[in-house]
C-alpha cells in the first residue's frame, strides 16, 4: 500500500503517476505484437456496425457527400488516436482514458471522464447491439421466417412518445404509430447473452478474433467487386444535397461526419496494446495510422459502392422538410414509401450493405454478408461491454463508486456486479432507441473523452516532460489542439438531443460526484491502493491479440 496523491482542491486531487504505475509494473505485460498484428487488431475492433448500417444514417444526413464525412471522421481519430497511444504507452493499466485523466488532470475531470466513457462503451454496446439485430430480423425475413414487427423496433413506441410529448400528428408520425412496434427483443437478447459470457468469463481467443477479422474484411470485399464495377456517375449528383453542415439539426456533410464517427471507434484497443508492443515508437503509429488508413479505404470504397449503385439522397417529408434518420417521422415515411411499392431508398434500409446487393440482383451473397454481420458484431458489442466493466471497475476501486461494484465473482473470477450492471444500461437503451440515435449519444461521450486525453497529453508534457514515454506522439503541439479541435467540430455538428445527452448525463454525474463520490474517494482520503497481482483477478485489458494468448489467460500469466 502506498500513500499518495494530494487531498486539494476542486482540481487537486490528482492519483500519483508513480502509484499508478507501480500497479502496471505489477500487472506487466510482455512485449509480443508487431506492426502487422496492431494493425489487425485495429481493424478487428474497428469494422463493426458503423460501416454495414450508419452508412444508411450518414447518406440520410449528406447524400453522397457522406465519402466527405468518412475523411474527416477518419481524421479525427487519426490526430485523436496518435494522443491516446503516448498515454496508453505511459500509464498502461486498465481505465483508460479516465485513468490517464485521473494522473493528469486530477479526480474531478477524471470522473467526468469516466461517466462519458458509459456513453461510449455502454451505449455503443447497444447500437452495435442494435446493428446485430436489424441484420438478424432481415436475414429471418429473407429466409422466409417474418420476426413480429411488435418485437423488432421501437420505432411505434417511440412515435406515440412523441406525440404525447406534444409532436405534431403528421401523417408520418401516424404510420411510425401504427406500423412500427414497441421494443428491440433480439437487440436485448444479444446484450443479455454477451452479459451472460462476459459474467462466466469468456475472453474471446485470438483465434476466434482473427477469424472474425477476415470474415468482415470478405464481407465488404465482396460487396466492393460487386458494386464498384456497377457504379453510375449520376447518382452522385447533387454531391452534398444538405451541405456543410447544421448545429440544430445534424444534418450536412459535416453532421454526417459527426454519426460516422462511431464507425471508427474501436481503435484505442491498439492504444492499449502499446505495452504488449515490440518497438512501440515504431509499431504503435504503423499499427493505428495503419488500420485507420485500411478502414477509411475501405468504407470509401463500400459508401462509393453503395451511393454508385442505388443511390443516397436523402428523403423528406412529404411536405419537403428534413427528417432526422432514427426519427418516427423518419420510420413513418419510409413505411410509407416502402408499402406504396417504390424501391426502398438506401437511407431507409436497417440494413444498408445487404439491402444494397439485394437490390442490384446479388440476394444470396447479400444473404451471406448479412450473415457475416450476424457472426461478427457480437464480439464488436461484447468488447466495448468489456471496456466499461473494466472503466466502473477501475472507478469502484478507486471509491468513487460502491465498493461492491468491484466484487469478483467467486468462481469465475470476473467483475460480475458491473457487468450485469453495464449489462442492464446496454439493454434498457437497445430496447428502445435506434442505431443513429444511439451512435449519436455515444458519439456524444467518446468525442468528449478523445478531447480530455488530447488535452491530457500536452499538460503531461509541460508537468513531466522527461518521464519516459514508449511511445510519444509526434508533432504534439499540432496533432493534440488538432485532435482537440476536430472533437469540438464533431460534437457541435451532432444534433442537439445528441449534445444535450452528454451536458444532461454529465450534469447528473456532477451530482453524483458531489454527493456520493467525492467524500469516498480514496485518493481524497489519501489511501492510495496498488494492488498485488491476483493470480485470480479479471483480466483487464483488452482485447485478445491475434497470435497472442488472451489477456489474463493462463498462458498470459506464465509469461515472464
Ligand atoms: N466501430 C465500431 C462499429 O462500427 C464501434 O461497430
Amino acid at each position: 500500500m502506498a500513500t499518495a496523491a494530494a487531498n486539494g482542491g476542486l482540481f487537486g486531487r490528482v492519483k500519483s503517476l508513480d502509484a499508478i504505475l507501480a500497479t502496471a509494473k505489477k500487472q506487466g505485460l510482455h512485449r509480443s505484437l508487431g506492426a502487422f498484428q496492431l494493425t489487425m487488431l485495429g481493424v478487428g475492433a474497428v469494422i463493426g456496425t458503423g460501416i454495414f448500417v450508419l452508412t444508411a444514417v450518414a447518406a440520410q444526413k449528406a447524400g453522397p457527400g457522406m465519402m466527405l464525412s468518412f475523411c474527416i471522421a477518419g481524421f479525427v481519430c487519426a490526430v485523436a488516436a496518435l494522443c491516446y497511444s503516448e498515454l496508453a504507452s505511459m500509464v498502461p493499466v486498465a481505465g483508460s482514458a479516465y485513468t490517464y485523466t485521473y494522473a493528469v488532470m486530477g479526480e474531478l475531470l477524471a470522473w467526468m471522464v469516466g461517466w462519458a466513457l458509459v456513453l461510449e462503451y455502454a451505449l455503443g454496446a447497444s447500437a452495435v447491439a442494435v446493428g446485430w439485430s436489424n441484420h438478424f430480423v432481415g436475414a429471418l425475413a429473407d429466409s422466409g421466417i417474418h420476426f413480429p414487427a411488435i418485437i423488432s423496433n421501437a420505432d411505434g413506441l417511440m412515435a406515440k412518445v412523441t406525440l404525447a410529448l406534444g409532436g405534431a400528428a403528421t401523417p408520418d408520425l401516424m404510420t411510425a404509430v401504427q406500423s412500427g412496434g414497441f421494443i428491440n427483443l433480439p437487440a436485448i437478447l444479444i446484450v443479455l447473452a454477451v452479459t451472460a459470457l462476459l459474467i462466466k468469463g469468456t475472453t474471446e481467443s485470438a483465434m476466434v478474433n482473427a477469424v472474425l477479422v477476415v470474415v468482415k474484411l470478405v464481407a465488404l470485399t465482396a460487396f466492393i467487386f460487386l458494386t464498384v464495377p456497377a457504379m453510375h456517375s449520376a447518382n452522385f449528383h447533387p454531391f452534398t444535397p444538405t451541405g456543410f453542415g447544421n448545429l440544430t439539426s445534424g444534418t450536412g456533410y459535416v453532421g454526417a461526419a459527426a454519426s460516422i464517427f462511431f464507425a471508427y471507434v474501436g481503435f484505442d484497443a491498439v492504444s492499449t496494446a502499446a505495452e504488449e508492443t515490440i518497438n512501440p515508437q515504431r509499431n504503435v503509429p504503423i499499427g493505428l495510422i495503419g488500420s485507420l488508413l485500411i478502414c477509411t479505404a475501405i468504407y470509401l470504397l463500400v459508401a462509393a459502392g453503395a451511393i454508385g449503385t442505388i443511390g443516397a439522397q436523402p428523403v423528406t417529408s412529404a411536405a419537403g422538410a428534413f427528417l432526422a434518420p432514427g426519427s418516427p417521422e423518419m420510420a413513418g415515411r419510409c413505411a410509407a414509401i416502402i408499402s406504396s411499392g417504390a424501391t426502398e431508398p438506401l437511407v431507409c434500409s436497417k440494413h444498408a450493405l445487404v439491402h444494397v446487393l439485394q437490390t442490384i440482383g446479388y440476394p444470396k451473397i447479400g444473404w451471406l454478408v448479412g450473415l457475416a454481420a450476424i457472426i461478427a458484431l457480437p464480439s464488436v458489442v461484447l468488447m466495448m461491454m468489456f471496456g466499461q466493466t473494466r472503466v466502473f471497475f477501475t472507478m469502484a476501486r478507486d471509491g468513487l463508486l460502491p465498493a461492491s461494484f468491484a466484487k469478483v465473482h467467486p468462481r469465475f473470477k470476473t467483475p460480475y456486479v458491473v457487468t450485469a450492471v453495464t449489462g442492464l444500461f446496454a439493454l434498457v437503451f437497445a430496447g428502445l432507441l435506434p442505431v443513429g440515435s444511439l451512435a449519436d449519444y455515444s458519439n456524444s461521450g467518446t468525442l468528449f473523452a478523445f478531447a480530455m486525453v488530447a488535452l491530457a497529453v500536452m499538460v503531461l508534457r509541460v508537468k513531466d516532460p522527461t518521464r519516459k514515454r514508449s511511445f510519444r506522439t509526434p508533432f504534439v503541439w499540432v496533432v493534440a489542439p488538432a485532435a482537440i479541435i476536430g472533437c469540438i467540430v464533431l460534437y457541435a455538428a451532432l444534433d442537439v438531443t445528441s449534445k444535450l445527452v452528454l451536458v444532461g448525463w454529465g450534469g447528473i454525474g456532477l451530482i453524483v460526484y458531489f454527493l456520493y463520490s467525492r467524500k469516498r474517494s480514496h485518493v481524497g482520503q489519501g489511501i492510495f491502493e496498488v494492488p498485488e497481482l491476483d493470480p485470480d483477478a479479471p483480466p483487464m485489458s483488452v482485447p485478445p491479440m491475434p497470435g497472442a494468448p488472451a489477456p489474463g489467460s493462463r498462458a498470459e500469466r506464465r509469461k515472464p
